[in-house]
């Protein structure tokens, strides 16, 4: 998509590298994140209106460190490093950068800001706190720069050349920890670099569907609808471009949670008009998942058996040429890594594997620029309910992977029902923001229980709830006591099948968030 203005954030493998992205996205300019190795390539095509370089794992004198290549200096665009950026800025340009042996990490406050500084404009100098995460750090300046503000640990925190076009920042203005961090990046933003923030998601909505129009035509476009936010937004988004050219396909595996379709009916057909084909397969996916009780067998079968259907129901439409799929920008980010140089890290969760190659279709992910909270505010800008729009991630092959063991129609029954009232409860607690994933695994056990005066044999279930920010990493959530009693309790009484249940306090690594 064609951007007014556009900020290039040159990625050298810091955590916080899709945050700064976030930052200038949300102070209203567009931004896209690229490997450092791409610097000159990226600038020579879409010559961006200024240039942020992220921090990073490495040391200056490392031997694979990754450089500044000098040739970036050439196209008079604005530049603020960051942490390693500014190290890397000062070590290109003739400063010295310390090669530390201790971590400065935490809060800290500047001081001796400059009056002179661009950066600091309109900032009180007394309450400038701001997070550090370093090791190295500049000592010596390049010529033409002016130190505009300094700490008791760190003498060069931020530094400015005299033209104003050069900048960097030792300490980390993405973060939430560094509370100026957003007046400090608009600084730079319209300040120095006089950009326009043209930015939002309804930019973004008429810029996109007038893409979506040209690029279709008059053909037809097929669409996996899972229930989820980003299939449920981006259908939306497809839809208010082309109508009834797009065919919403909602596959009913059989797997899904407690009135999951009637969910998708009430959110896309009711609220929003749109004609979606519901597909009853239940009983074709139960049949072959029969006596299947390795996790990965059943992902594989239930992955082929969803192509098989969907290509059978796609193919009912006449001229179709596209699939449109839900991808998001983290996705298709390429990020650093330093262990083995500059390396792609593409999930493949999303897309509907291998479909667009045996159906002869050409792909259209109008999300593939977007952050998932950007989807969400997409998604009520198009009228989406809050409740879709902020639901839990659920996995492709569904309750497959929450039943250890063999699925049976018994042992569905059971855990939908156990974990409508584990959400029931999480959600009047008022914890479901908070979390990122909250649900009951059913597990291939049965323990004994005593109700009323008669010995139960039943099974176990487990509730899972997790924190998390990309479902790499996940802590377990330390759920206040009254919120898991009454889960239990409500469960075990209102839940025929299960007498026992209990809370899993494994973080991910070394466990995973799903148990299959
Ligand atoms: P794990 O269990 O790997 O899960 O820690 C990380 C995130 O991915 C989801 N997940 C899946 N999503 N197909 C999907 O579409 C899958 O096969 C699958 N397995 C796990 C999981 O729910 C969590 O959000």
């Amino acid at each position: 998509m064609a951007h007014n203005s556009y900020v290039l954030i040159l990625d050298y493998g810091s955590q916080y590298t899709q945050l700064i992205a976030r930052r200038v996205r949300e102070a209203g300019v567009y931004s896209e994140i690229h490997p450092f190795g791409r610097a000159l390539e990226i600038i020579r095509a879409r010559r961006p209106s200024a240039i942020i370089l992220s921090g990073g794992p490495a040391s200056i004198y490392d031997p694979e460190a990754p450089q500044l290549d000098k040739s970036i200096f050439e196209f008079d665009i604005p530049i603020l490093g960051i942490c390693y950026g500014l190290q890397a800025l000062a070590h290109a340009l003739g400063g010295s950068v310390y090669q530390a042996q201790e971590r400065e990490y935490g809060r800290a406050t500047l001081t001796e800001i400059s009056p002179n500084s661009r950066l600091f404009e309109g900032l009180r100098e007394s309450d400038i706190t701001v997070w550090m995460s370093h090791g190295d750090k500049v000592i010596v300046s390049p010529p033409n720069f002016l130190v505009t503000a300094r700490t008791p640990d760190t003498p060069i925190a931020a530094l400015e050349r005299l033209d104003g076009m050069i900048s960097g920042v030792q300490f980390h203005p993405e973060v939430v920890h560094t509370p100026d961090g957003p007046k400090i990046l608009a600084n730079f933003l319209f300040k120095i670099a006089r950009i326009e923030p043209t930015w939002s998601i309804s930019s973004f909505i008429d810029s996109s569907v007038s893409e979506i129009k040209n690029r279709v035509g008059d053909a037809h476009v097929v669409a996996a609808l899972s229930g989820g936010v980003d299939s449920s937004v981006m259908v939306a988004l497809v839809h208010r471009a082309i109508g009834k050219q797009l065919h919403p396909i909602f596959v009913d595996n059989g797997l899904l949670r407690k009135d999951e379709a009637e969910r998708v009916h009430q959110a896309l057909e009711e609220r929003l008009g749109i004609v979606v084909d519901h597909i009853d397969a239940s009983s074709r996916f139960l049949h072959k998942l029969r006596g299947v009780i390795d996790p990965e067998q059943k992902r594989k079968i239930i992955g082929n058996e969803f192509i098989r259907v969907f290509e059978e129901e796609a193919s009912r439409f006449p001229n179709v040429r596209f699939l449109a799929q839900g991808t998001l920008y983290p996705d298709v980010i390429e990020s650093v890594s330093f262990k083995g140089g500059p390396s792609a890290t593409i999930k493949s969760h999303h897309n509907v594997g291998g479909l667009p190659e045996i159906m002869r279709l050409q792909l259209i992910e109008p999300l593939r620029e977007l952050f998932k909270d950007e989807v969400r505010e997409l998604g009520i800008a198009l009228g989406l309910d809050e409740s879709l729009v902020w639901r839990h991630p659920f996995p492709g092959p569904g309750l497959a992977v929450r039943i250890l063991g063999e699925i049976t129609s018994e042992r569905l029954d059971i855990i939908r029902e156990a974990d409508a009232i584990a959400t029931d409860e999480i959600r009047k607690a008022g914890l479901y923001r908070d979390i990122w994933q909250a649900f009951v695994v059913l597990l291939p056990v049965r323990s004994v229980g005593v109700m009323g005066d008669e010995r139960t044999y039943e099974y176990v279930a487990a509730l899972r709830a997790v924190d998390s920010t990309d479902g790499m990493t996940a802590d377990w959530f330390r759920m206040p006591h009254d919120t898991m009693a009454v889960i239990s309790n409500r469960i075990i009484n209102e839940v025929r099948g299960i007498n026992r249940i209990v809370y899993d306090i494994s973080s991910k690594p070394p466990s995973t968030i799903e148990w299959e």
